[in-house]
């Protein structure tokens, strides 16, 4: 039987390729039944050496250009050695049929037990078509559409030799200074699970072993989004409650969605080392949690043990790591120098080794490597599934949904689609590869359509594009220290000359892509470089802006927010970024987006974020004024709060019902369009248990609806409460639902008013 989306996939292609693939399915039809993997697995372990089953554990990065002729000399040699004597499992970063094709085929051709490897890469929004970052699409609140764009990233990748993508990225983060934060679902635990579960179907599919799915893996496990001052790499210290109910429950959706691998972090947590910690590693996931697909470790995280400060020497640490449960080694190169010496000598017990290699060739069969190593190498299906056209439409309409309206004063937006004069000014207004954003290694740069195209398509203004200035000067690439613009101001003039003879000026400001991603923290979360300074002269001369963020986190944009009478937030939307833009900026989109992470005012205020515990001292007093919980130059408010966003139309919430049911509540409100046009709410319900036996959130999201009404239109929407919703963890990380008082809140937002309470018996 083909799976539905491989019938989806047969119907975009050319009848002949369809069927000629459809034939070769019929092949890949005759893989090994579920039932018989274990056995199977069993049956090759007894196979092989201690060596060979520590060979599973080794991941190295491409090493050489592999379809040329076998490297000589040097660390290239010797892997290229190791991967003919089957002494690697996996392989990351080699992509395209071709060579993936090479270096399958030395592990299949020239080692003793032909064992094929498994190919991993970062798949993290898009392969080739890119999505919008997984920030962004966490801001659609759509689990479908976030669904699809995983599906699309899985299919090209798929097409291109991979069948493992390092994602989906499940930190919560409630510090925007982390650039990380664009890669996962940002603050929520409830949102971020049900994110973490829709990414997992998307990637996987329904079965493994469709050659246009990947295995999925969750990741980084654990608290790596905790770091310390939101600098990447840094330390978290983390409690029970808060590991338990705001941490973990991410990676649990996971497992249970059937996630096939868990990578471990680089951080250390509460003293260890994540990479080393049994606790994370053997107590809660694989024995908690019941977990039976693999760990991988974080890129070199192994051996940084050692400058953690936690294992004396590789040996060491390569003792730790896999005793505490990390069943791959990604290119530490330790597992196949030091395992082997560590089992003869009886300090490693071989039945850890069995285990790792079993649960390794466990996930290579489900995806039937076994059946066919070049089952996912097939020219004819990567020219056709890369750009397939039909992927941008998903990718547009994941973009679209991802767009959140910060401001409207006075319906400035949507603009008028003809008589206008519109000045459109920014760098990044024109740039077709910052939309891209940070982890997309393998697309193509200048392959976004940027705003400037996407306007341009809007032909009834007059639209006078001006850059006002650069936000970063030279080469943005993946890997290199960005040079942020911070006194080229030789463009403003024209900038601000193009904005005075307009009628509405849109700015693109913001972030370039590569100033949030794995090692890309700020300090200051503004808009970088001499932005904020072009804003406000080209403020000085036209005060009808638009300001469209551009942006991998939240920033601190609190002029902006005070002074321009509309702000889009447009984060990076990938391949499609312009039209959606556009297409909102017009009206022909009603913006839907509501925030997945609050925006602060300041950086001081940071960590933020609405699930926070109240002090004893959370209100100012009126006799006295000082001694409360705030700060004396600052509020304790987000500029933004989570949930926010608003629509071209209005929606009233009424009639809030809350009915004890045995389990525990049903929620009723309805919700009205109050406006005048067609809209899209996020209705949000959140809970407080105002006393417990170990103090609540003040506010935790537990429901959202995704409701559409016409204007006028209305409809009642029932939430229903259970345990499940009303529980927590206790501080022994045990569930717990106790009786009394819960206040349900219903609205469009974090700060929703409507209230009612009920008793819990
Ligand atoms: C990142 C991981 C990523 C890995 C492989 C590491 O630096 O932390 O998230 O999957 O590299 O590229």
């Amino acid at each position: 039987m083909q799976t539905q989306k491989t019938a989806r996939y047969l119907s975009l292609l050319p009848v002949t390729i369809a069927f000629a693939i459809t034939t070769v399915m019929m092949g890949q039809n005759t893989i090994t039944p579920k039932s018989e993997i274990p056995g199977k697995v069993e049956a090759l372990l007894a196979k092989m050496t201690l060596e060979e089953k520590i060979g599973q554990m080794n991941q190295y990065n491409g090493f050489y250009d592999v379809t040329g002729p076998a490297p000589k000399g040097g660390g290239a040699q010797r892997k290229y050695d190791n991967l003919s004597k089957g002494y690697v499992g996996s392989m990351l970063n080699v992509r395209g049929v071709e060579q993936v094709r090479a270096v399958q085929k030395i592990a299949v051709e020239k080692s003793r037990l032909g064992i094929p490897l498994i190919i991993g890469f970062d798949v993290i929004h898009g392969y080739k078509t890119i999505s919008p970052i997984p920030l962004a699409e966490a801001a659609s609140w759509d689990m479908e559409a976030i669904k699809r764009s995983a599906q699309v990233g899985a299919a090209e990748a798929a097409a291109s030799g991979i069948n493992w993508t390092f994602a989906p990225m499940v930190d919560i983060s409630r510090d925007a200074r982390w650039g990380r934060v664009m890669e996962g679902a940002g603050e929520d635990p409830f949102l971020g699970s049900d994110i973490a579960r829709a990414r997992v179907q998307g990637f996987q599919g329904d079965d493994l072993s469709d050659p246009l799915t990947v295995a999925a893996c969750a990741k980084h496990w654990a608290a790596y989004g905790f770091a310390e001052a939101g600098r990447d790499y840094n330390t978290s210290d983390v409690g029970t409650g808060t590991l338990f109910n705001v941490v973990f429950p991410p990676f649990k959706a996971a497992k249970e969605a059937g996630v096939k691998t868990f990578m471990n972090s680089f951080n250390t947590l509460n003293g260890v080392p994540a990479t080393g910690d049994k606790f994370l590693q053997r107590e809660i996931l694989k024995e908690k949690w019941g977990f039976d697909g693999f760990v991988v470790s974080d890129w070199g995280s192994i051996l940084e043990m050692k400058a953690h400060g936690y294992a004396k020497d590789g040996k060491d640490a390569t003792f730790k790591a896999v005793t505490a449960g990390s069943d791959m080694d990604m290119e530490s190169d330790l597992y196949v120098t030091e395992l082997a010496g560590l089992v003869k000598e009886g300090k490693v017990d071989e039945a850890l080794i069995d285990d790792a290699a079993r649960r390794i060739l466990t996930v290579k069969y489900e995806l039937g490597l076994f059946d066919d190593p070049y089952r996912y190498c097939d020219e004819a299906r990567e020219k056709e599934v890369i750009y397939n056209p039909k992927y941008q439409e998903d990718v547009l309409d994941m973009a679209r949904k991802s767009i959140v309206l910060l401001k409207n004063e006075n319906n400035l937006l949507p603009l008028k689609k003809s008589g206008q004069k519109i000045a459109l000014i920014g760098a990044l207004a024109a740039d077709k590869s910052s939309p891209l954003g940070g982890w997309r290694i393998a697309s193509d740069d200048g392959t976004a359509i940027s705003v400037k195209e996407g306007m341009e398509k809007y032909d009834g203004n007059t639209l006078t594009y001006a850059k006002g200035a650069d936000v970063v000067i030279g080469p943005a690439t993946f890997v290199r220290e960005l040079t942020i613009n911070e006194d080229d101001r030789s463009a403003f003039a024209k900038a601000i000359e193009t904005a005075k003879n307009a009628d509405v000026v849109v700015m693109v400001l913001g972030e370039h892509g590569y100033m949030s991603g794995e090692g890309r923290s700020r300090a200051q979360l503004d808009l970088p470089g001499v932005q904020q300074e072009l804003l406000e002269e080209v403020y000085k001369v036209n005060k009808n802006i638009v300001l469209v963020l551009n942006n991998g986190r939240p920033l601190a944009i609190d002029w902006a927010a005070e002074n321009v009478p509309a702000i889009v937030e447009g984060w990076q939307l990938g391949s499609q970024a312009g039209n959606a833009i556009a297409e909102v900026l017009y009206g022909d989109y009603n913006p839907s987006g509501k925030l997945p992470m609050s925006f602060p005012r300041s950086v001081g205020q940071l960590p933020i974020y609405y699930n926070h515990k109240s002090t004893g001292r959370p209100d100012e007093a009126a006799d006295n004024m000082v001694f409360w919980s705030h700060y004396g130059d600052e509020s304790n408010e987000p500029l933004y709060a989570f949930g926010y966003g608003l629509s071209y139309t209005s929606f009233a919430y009424s009639d809030l019902k809350v009915k004890p049911t045995k389990q525990g509540a049903t929620v009723t409100v309805t919700l009205k369009n109050t406006g005048s046009v067609t809209g899209k709410e996020i209705a949000q319900l959140y809970i407080q248990d105002p006393y417990a036996s170990v103090t609540r959130p003040v506010r935790e999201l537990k429901g959202y609806e995704l409701v559409t009404l016409k204007a006028g239109e209305k409809q009642k929407i029932t939430f229903d409460l259970t345990g499940e919703e009303l529980g927590f963890y206790d501080n022994q990380g045990v569930w717990q639902v106790e009786p009394g008082q819960y206040n349900i809140f219903v609205g469009g937002d974090s700060d929703a008013t409507l209230m009612k309470s009920f008793e819990m018996k």
